[in-house]
C-alpha cells in the first residue's frame, strides 16, 4: 500500500537529493541522482538548469510508492537563473561559487554606497550573489541580458517547472542582493539603483507558505535556500540556535531574534525560514569540496571512509602540516576571489595521511574563523547541530568540536536541506501549523561529538598558525 508522505527536494550542487518524510518525521525513501558543475573558464562555475529539472523528475519517478502529501523545495544558493519570455533557460546557471564578478562588485558599492548596501540588504556585494552576475551578463552577454523575463534561484525553477508559476522565497531571495532583507520584500531602491528591471523578479514568500501546486493537486511550498533549509532540517529554529553545514561548501549558521546586520557586513544577515526570525552565517566556499578535491587528485578510486581512517593515522595538528582550504577563492572571512589553497609545512616524512588530516583540520579552522565573526555579533554556541556529507565522518566531528571548542550534535536525518524543505512542505500543507511545530515532531538528536581535551591545544596552535597563512601568502 502505498505511504503518505512530505517530500524534500535539495537542488544541490554535486547531486539533487529527494526525500518522502512520514507525517511523524520518519524517512520512508530517499534517493540521489548525481550531476557535476561545469568549470568553462578558470574561476567560473556553472550548471544547466534543465539539468536540475530532468534529475528533479527521475528523483521523485524512483520515491517509489508514496502519495505526496506535499513538496517542498530547497537549493544552492545565489546561482543565477534567467528565464525568457517563454520559460526557456537562456543560458547556464552562473552558481554561488563562481568568482568572475569582482569588477561588477566593486561597481554595486560604488553605486549604491557601501553603509546604505549594508543597511538595505544585510550584505556587501559577494561574487557569488546573484546581483553582481546580473551586471555582468549586462556588460558580456547583452543578448542574454535582453531575452530575460524573469530572474529566479535554481530551487526556483524546479518550483516553476513543478507548478507553472514564477517565485521564489524570503530565505533565498536573501542572497540575491535585491532583498530588502529587514521588510522580507524585493528593494525597488536597489533594483534602480542598479540598473535592473525589478519586473524581473517573481514574488517572494514566507518559506513554508504554499506556492502553487502541481497539476495533480499537490502543493508546492516556497522554499528555502538550503542553509535556511539544513537549518530548518536539524532543528535550528529559535534564537540561539546554531547549525553548521559541512557540505560543499561549509557554513556556521546562527538563529536571530531580529534584524540586525554586521555593519561592516563580515558575515551574512538573511531571512530565515521561519516568519519574524533572521539568521547570521559565515560561508567557506570548499569544506567537504576540499575533501573531494583531495581525493580525486590523490586516490581518485578511494572510498570516503577508507581516506578519512587512513587521515586518523596521522597525528592531530598533520604532523606540522597546515592546509588552506581557498580552493575555489573565498568568502567568510576573507572576500577575496583570488585567495587560493596551499599546503604549508611539508616535510619528507609526511604522507598522503597526513596531507589528508590537515584538509580535515583546514576546513574545521576555516569554520573556527566564521564562529570567532558570530561571536563578536553575540553568538556564544555550547552546542551547535550540524549536517552535511561531511558529518557522517566522526573523525572530522570529533576534529571541528575540538577546533572550535563547541559540542556537535548529530540528528537522525542527516540530509539537512532535503528534510527541511520536507517540513517547510508539510507546514505548507497543514500537516502543522508552524516551521517550528514541525521541527519538535520531526528532528530527533542522535548523540553528542564532544571535543578532545588533548586536541584542542595542538589546535589552538594551530589555528594561530592558519590565521597567520592567508595574509602571508596573499597575491597582491
Ligand atoms: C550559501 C552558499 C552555499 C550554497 C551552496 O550562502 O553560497 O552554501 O548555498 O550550497
Amino acid at each position: 500500500m502505498s505511504a503518505e508522505a512530505l517530500v524534500g527536494l535539495d537542488v544541490g550542487t554535486s547531486a539533487l537529493k529527494a526525500l518522502a518524510v512520514s507525517p511523524g518525521g520518519d524517512v520512508v525513501s530517499r534517493v540521489e541522482v548525481r550531476y557535476a558543475p561545469s568549470t568553462p573558464h578558470p574561476g567560473w562555475s556553472e550548471q544547466d538548469p534543465d539539468e536540475w529539472w530532468s534529475a528533479a523528475g527521475e528523483a521523485l519517478g524512483r520515491l517509489g510508492d508514496v502519495r505526496p502529501i506535499a513538496i517542498g523545495v530547497s537549493g544552492q544558493m545565489h546561482g543565477l537563473v534567467a528565464l525568457d519570455a517563454d520559460g526557456a533557460v537562456i543560458r547556464p546557471a552562473i552558481l554561488w561559487n563562481d568568482q568572475r564578478t569582482a569588477a561588477q562588485c566593486a561597481e554595486i558599492e560604488a553605486a549604491i554606497g557601501l553603509e546604505r548596501l549594508v543597511a538595505l540588504t544585510g550584505n556587501r556585494a559577494l561574487t557569488g550573489f546573484t546581483a553582481p552576475k546580473l551586471l555582468w551578463l549586462r556588460e558580456h552577454e547583452p543578448t542574454s541580458f535582453d531575452a530575460i523575463d524573469t530572474v529566479m534561484l535554481p530551487k526556483d525553477l524546479v518550483r516553476r517547472r513543478l507548478t507553472g508559476e514564477p517565485g521564489t522565497d524570503v530565505s533565498d531571495a536573501s542572497g540575491t542582493l535585491l532583498l530588502d532583507v529587514a521588510a522580507r520584500s524585493w528593494s525597488e531602491d536597489v533594483a534602480a539603483g542598479l540598473g535592473l528591471d525589478a519586473r524581473w523578479l517573481p514574488p517572494v514568500r514566507e518559506s513554508a507558505a504554499p506556492a502553487g501546486a502541481t497539476s495533480d493537486g499537490v502543493v508546492v511550498a516556497a522554499g528555502a535556500g538550503d542553509q535556511a533549509a539544513s537549518a530548518v532540517g536539524v532543528g535550528a529554529v529559535r534564537p540561539g540556535d546554531v547549525s553548521i553545514s559541512l557540505g560543499t561548501s561549509g557554513v556556521v549558521f546562527a538563529v536571530r531574534p531580529a534584524y540586525r546586520p554586521d555593519p561592516l557586513a563580515r558575515v551574512h544577515t538573511f531571512c530565515h525560514a521561519v516568519p519574524d526570525r533572521w539568521h547570521a552565517m559565515g560561508v567557506m566556499l570548499s569544506a567537504a569540496g576540499s575533501l573531494r578535491w583531495a581525493r580525486d587528485v590523490l586516490a581518485p578510486d578511494a572510498a570516503y571512509d577508507d581516506l578519512v581512517g587512513e587521515a586518523a593515522s596521522a597525528p592531530a595538528g598533520g604532523g606540522g602540516v597546515t592546509f588552506l582550504p581557498y580552493l575555489t577563492g573565498e568568502r567568510t572571512p576573507h572576500a577575496d576571489p583570488d585567495a587560493r589553497a596551499a599546503f604549508v609545512g611539508l616535510a619528507l616524512e609526511h604522507d598522503r595521511a597526513a596531507l589528508l588530516r590537515s584538509v580535515l583540520e583546514g576546513v574545521a579552522y576555516g569554520l573556527r574563523d566564521c564562529l570567532e565573526l558570530l561571536k563578536e555579533r553575540g553568538v556564544e554556541p555550547r552546542v551547535a547541530r550540524v549536517s552535511g556529507g561531511g558529518a557522517r565522518s566522526e573523525l572530522w566531528l570529533r576534529i571541528l568540536a575540538s577546533v572550535l571548542g563547541v559540542s556537535l550534535e548529530r540528528t537522525q536525518v542527516d540530509e539537512g536541506a532535503a528534510f527541511g524543505a520536507a517540513l517547510l512542505a508539510g507546514v505548507a500543507s497543514e500537516t502543522f501549523t508552524s516551521v517550528e511545530e514541525a521541527a519538535d515532531a520531526c528532528v530527533r538528536p542522535r548523540g553528542i561529538v564532544e571535543p578532545d581535551a588533548e586536541w584542542r591545544s595542538v589546535y589552538e596552535d594551530g589555528y594561530v598558525r592558519f590565521r597567520e597563512l592567508y595574509p602571508a601568502l596573499r597575491r597582491t
